[in-house]
């Protein structure tokens, strides 16, 4: 009987050779035993409009059935004028509503992040990890994987070729996969 650990990968951003999609498929070779790497794409999230909340379209009840039977979350953040894109912070609104059915609440999860500039993400991740405390997510902290000059850590083909990130990379999974073992709960009541 399989009982793999379940990880949601969401990429902040819709662009088609996003670098941070392609950090999610590298963190898909880097996995430990025993884990899984599902990647969700957010193109079909509507802007969020609390009128609409109580009656949420089809493609956000998938968006929060899928948060909801995984693990364990790992959000891959581009930084966007110093913060968080709003593609990224809209389908954590959206999810996170409404009050009292969050998919979010228990769930550990981890931040890495892939930018074009020589910081790697760093005051996007930081915003981030601020929204997890009202989620009540648990963060993994460390190590921090800031993917800095993508256009040097990433290949021709689009894989992940900066060893360090790599490192990184590896060990922040084991961390959160590590972090999903004492009390494995893929449905927590708010
Ligand atoms: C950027 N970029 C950027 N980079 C950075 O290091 N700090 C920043 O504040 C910004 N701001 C910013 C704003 C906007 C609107 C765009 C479109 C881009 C560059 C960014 O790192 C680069 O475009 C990445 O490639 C975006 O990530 P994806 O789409 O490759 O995953």
């Amino acid at each position: 009987m399989t009982d793999s650990r379940k990880i949601l990968g969401i990429a902040g951003s819709l662009r088609k050779n996003s670098y941070n999609r392609l950090a999610l498929l590298a963190a898909r070779t880097l996995l430990p035993a025993g884990a899984e790497l599902e990647i969700v794409g957010l193109d079909a999230l509507a802007p969020f409009n609390q009128d609409t909340e109580s009656s949420p379209a089809p493609e956000l009840v998938a968006f929060k059935t899928a948060i909801r039977a995984a693990d364990a979350i790992l959000f891959a953040t581009p930084e966007y004028n110093y913060g968080v894109p709003g593609v990224l912070k809209n389908a954590i609104d959206c999810a996170s509503r409404p009050y009292g059915d969050s998919a979010w609440v228990g769930k550990p999860v981890a931040v890495i992040g892939a930018s074009t500039g020589q910081f790697g993400t760093v005051r996007a991740q930081l915003q981030l990890r601020q929204s997890f405390v009202f989620l009540n997510m648990h963060p993994v902290n460390q190590p921090e994987v800031m993917i800095g000059n993508a256009a040097k850590a990433f290949d021709s083909q689009g894989k992940l070729v900066d060893e360090t990130s790599l490192k990184l990379l590896r060990q922040l999974l084991l961390n959160l996969v590590s972090a999903v073992a004492p009390s494995r709960s893929r449905s927590v009541a708010r």
